[in-house]
């Protein structure tokens, strides 16, 4: 037998920057690789709630003010936590933003789609540019964006959102390709509907209701899709027990893209 120790920390001594950390999948992907012994940098616009957050993890988990649709913001990022840890492990661009959560493209103003573009995709593409500056030279490295189950099916966003959730995967793909000669895995998140507070404050009262309708519209009966299940995913690909898994679409929502009930409703409605 070996005389390392043995830990059960799946990101120890990995240092991991979570764009969108400061509230909902972010909150929750900080937490839990935190305590999965990697330091993580908290970058988002949320201050007040970053640094919070930051404060009440404490060990190894610190706050960057960082907008991820301006480059100066992003490239400071990457130098700071460069020059303070060594390295960077993992690149988590989660940050995002939603227009409102279902609408026609009549309702859609041009303007709604830059300002989605401009953060889904500028900010993603601008935070894995200088992920890949930084890893290419240590010739490793994890760079995951969370996209969303809109790209796997069609009727979950509004036509805005799911156009710039389909060019995250687009990107994620390009540069598994691209990267992949530098040992650097690319990936991708697409959670199904999350309750966070991206399409608004959320009443603690209400929450259980929302999250029995979300679960009812879902395929996996008697589960709810919260935060933490999506950080457990983001774990997996940031973790060595994903070291040969680049490229992937990681599609968390219970089956829901390769389900069509239809069939089976109207099966089940001529039996009875
Ligand atoms: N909640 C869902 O149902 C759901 C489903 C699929 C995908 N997603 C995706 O998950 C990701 C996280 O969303 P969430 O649901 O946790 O929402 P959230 O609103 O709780 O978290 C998003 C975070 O991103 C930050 N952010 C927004 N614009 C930013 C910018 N320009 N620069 C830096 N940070 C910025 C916000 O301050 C916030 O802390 C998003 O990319 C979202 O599109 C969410």
């Amino acid at each position: 037998m070996g005389t390392e120790a043995f830990t059960t920390e799946r990101l120890s001594g990995k240092v991991a920057i979570i764009t969108g950390g400061a509230s909902g999948i972010g909150a929750s992907a900080v937490k839990l690789f935190q305590e999965n012994g990697a330091t993580v940098i908290i970058a988002d616009i949320q201050d007040q709630l970053g640094q919070a957050l930051a404060c009440k993890l404490g060990k190894k988990v610190s706050y960057i003010h960082c907008n991820i649709s301006d480059e100066d913001d992003v490239r400071n990022l990457l130098d700071k936590v460069v020059a303070e840890h060594g390295k960077l492990d993992i690149m988590f661009n989660n940050a995002g933003i939603i227009d409102r959560p279902f609408g026609s493209i009549l309702d859609t103003q041009k303007s709604d789609l830059e300002q989605l573009l401009a953060v889904n995709v500028v900010g993603s593409f601008l935070g894995a540019k200088h992920a890949a500056r930084v890893m290419i030279n240590q010739r490793r490295g994890c760079i995951l964006f969370t996209a969303s189950a809109s790209t796997a099916i069609a009727g979950l966003g509004t036509p805005a959102y799911t156009v710039t959730k389909n060019g995250i995967v687009g990107l994620a793909r390009t540069l598994a390709a691209e990267l992949g000669e530098y040992g650097v895995r690319v990936n991708c998140i697409s959670p199904f509907g999350v309750l966070t507070g991206i399409a608004g404050p959320i009443d603690e009262g209400d929450i259980p209701r929302m999250e029995e309708r979300v679960s009812a519209m879902g395929n996996l009966k008697g589960h709810v899709l919260k935060p933490e299940g999506v950080a457990q995913a983001a774990m997996y690909l940031a973790s060595d027990d994903a070291d040969y898994v680049s490229g992937l679409n990681l599609v968390v929502d219970g089956g829901y893209s390769v389900v069509n009930p239809t069939m089976m409703k109207a099966m089940s409605s001529k039996e009875t």
